[in-house]
């Protein structure tokens, strides 16, 4: 058998591929990235893209020693002579901080707002919609506390799932305290789990030590159970009263903009830099325990990182899981189309002069054109299946008289066009946006 991809990865496949599902479709990838892209400009977010592969420490002192992600699911780089301290980013926030620390983007009008897209890789146990290599679409903004910054921030994720035409979309929201207020809540867990090590995961009697809050969000069983039989206080009852009163102005404006929320007293995320508010979308086509996107305040973050103090905000969707839920909602993604103009030479002489007449097209619209000589049939039967509109057929009478004969396939109108007319006649085809426009009805054209 020939070599195949690696476990917990994808091939973004191009459209009329067998066996296409959405998530696996590299037009509806972009279909995502353009709608994101369209909301959040609007909203005066601007593109960064950082680098795959990070230093270590990066991804260790930001994400946080205690998470899973650094604990069991990192990729280390390793080339020739290195010791292996890179790592194939698993996030893309500690990445953005690091950039906007280095290259001094903080002399930008503060709150900035940042957006990327790209791949992450997490080594998790592979099942559906958790992969290895997954994609984010992902927000970021820097330098307010501003309680209304994370109220935006919530309202544009939710914007982004109504673009793509989600509607069974819920957002859980919750608040894990100031640093203080975790270190209270922290030794209240450490009291009562304590009493209960024998019973905790290997995992989480690790956790116990590091950072007790981590066994809430456990995938034991077992550990689980424990926590539901001990009723475990949620820390939204450990907030102090600035991050409550943070949490409350949240809520205020996202009451006051319609946008639907649960409280869920008991989010955790699975990253250590999170202070205040936290939340997560969920689908219910993505399983219960997965979730579309989440995010939360970061305001340490870039002290931790070794940079001054700048307090941040944002959130990351998975692209696939946008694509999972977009599926199970019935929902598509229109394909990319085929080219306005097929060009197709009917004798072997001539096959250069309708690449020619196709690329000199191509400064107007999607051009394509026949490698070889053949018939008329064959021609349209080809720019049927590459799902042009116009036909082009050269032969040397056309070269002669210096025209092409075009035939409209949506409408069934022959054209004769001078070949310096052309573009302009292309031109005619096209909506103002550059796709290729819907034909008249029949009757007005013949
Ligand atoms: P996260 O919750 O770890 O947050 O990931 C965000 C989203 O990425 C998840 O909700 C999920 O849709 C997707 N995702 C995560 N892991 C996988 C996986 N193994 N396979 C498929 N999809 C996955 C963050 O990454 C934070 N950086 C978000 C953030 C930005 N917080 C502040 N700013």
């Amino acid at each position: 058998m020939a070599i195949q991809r690696p476990k917990g990865t994808q091939d973004h496949l191009p459209d009329g591929s067998p066996k296409l599902s959405l998530d696996t479709r590299a037009v509806a990838f972009q279909h995502v990235q353009d709608v994101s892209r369209r909301v959040l400009e609007r909203a005066g977010a601007q593109f960064l893209a950082t680098p795959v592969f990070e230093e270590a420490e990066l991804v260790k002192r930001g994400v946080g020693g205690s998470t899973d992600i650094v604990r069991k699911e990192m990729f280390t780089v390793y080339y020739f002579g290195d010791h292996g301290g890179f790592i194939l980013r698993p996030e893309g926030t500690a990445g953005l901080v690091r950039a906007y620390l280095q290259n001094g983007l903080k002399q930008l009008p503060a709150p900035l707002k940042l957006w990327t897209h790209g791949p992450m890789f997490r080594a998790e146990n592979v099942q559906k919609g958790r992969l290895r290599q997954f994609h984010q679409v992902d927000y970021e903004v820097l330098g307010s506390t501003d309680p209304l910054v994370d109220a935006e921030a919530i309202a544009l994720m939710v914007d982004v799932v109504a673009a793509l035409g989600l509607t069974g979309v819920r957002v859980k929201l919750g608040s894990i305290g100031d640093p203080a207020d975790r270190e209270t809540y922290n030794a209240y867990l450490r009291g009562l789990f304590g009493a209960h090590v024998d019973r905790l995961s290997d995992d989480s009697k690790e956790r116990l030590e590091r950072n007790p809050m981590r066994i809430l969000d456990s995938k034991s069983a077992g550990d689980q159970a424990l926590i539901a039989e001990l009723g475990v206080k949620p820390m939204l009852d450990f907030l102090g009263d600035d991050a409550r009163a943070h949490f409350e102005a949240v809520q205020t404006y996202l009451n006051s903009w319609d946008v639907a929320y649960d409280i869920d007293p008991s989010i955790v995320r699975g990253l250590d830099y999170y202070r205040r508010t936290a939340w997560e979308l969920h689908h219910e086509g993505v399983g219960a325990k997965s979730a579309l996107g989440g995010g939360g305040r970061y305001d340490g973050l870039a002290e931790q990182l070794g940079g001054p103090l700048v307090p941040g905000i944002g959130w990351a969707f998975g692209i696939e899981r946008l694509l999972l839920a977009m599926e199970a909602e019935g929902l598509d993604v229109p394909g990319s189309g085929g080219p306005l103009l097929y060009v197709a030479a009917l004798d072997v002489a001539n096959v250069g002069h309708a690449a020619t007449l196709a690329i000199a097209a191509r400064r107007v619209a999607r051009a394509e054109f026949a490698y070889r000589a053949v018939k008329p049939g064959t021609a349209f039967r080809d720019a049927e299946r590459r799902g042009a509109r116009l036909v082009a057929l050269i032969g040397s009478d056309e070269v002669a008289r210096d025209v092409v004969s075009v035939k409209d396939l949506a409408t069934g109108v022959q054209m004769t066009v001078g070949t310096r007319d052309l573009p302009a006649y292309l031109a005619g085809h096209l909506e103002p946006s550059g796709s290729v426009a819907q034909a008249a009805p029949a009757q007005e054209n013949a």
